[in-house]
C-alpha cells in the first residue's frame, strides 16, 4: 500500500498519509470480509463487496486530505486491489 501511495501520487504534504494507508489496508480487509458500508447495493448478497467508486470514498470518507490528494489516494487503492 505504501509503494501504491508513491506510484499514484497519494499524498502531497503528507501529513494525512499515515491514516490514509491504515484506512486504505483496512478498507481491504472490509471489501474482502463482505463488510457492507452506507453505499453498498446489495445488502443480502454474500462475499466480498465489489470496489466501485462510492465505496472507496465512503470507506475512506473519515480521513480528511487538506492537500486534496483524493485522485491518487483512490488510485493507490485500484492499484492494490487489482495487484492483490
Ligand atoms: S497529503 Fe497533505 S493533508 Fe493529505
Amino acid at each position: 500500500m505504501q509503494q501504491a501511495f508513491i506510484e499514484q501520487e497519494g499524498f502531497q504534504c503528507g501529513y494525512c498519509t499515515p491514516g490514509q494507508i491504515c484506512s486504505a489496508v483496512a478498507l481491504l480487509t472490509e471489501l474482502r470480509a463482505g463488510d457492507a458500508s452506507l453505499v453498498t447495493a446489495d445488502l443480502a448478497r454474500t462475499g466480498p463487496v465489489m470496489p466501485t467508486e462510492d465505496e472507496l470514498r465512503e470507506r475512506m470518507s473519515g480521513n480528511i486530505c487538506r492537500c486534496g490528494a483524493y485522485v491518487g489516494i483512490v488510485g493507490a487503492l485500484r492499484q492494490v486491489i487489482q495487484r492483490t
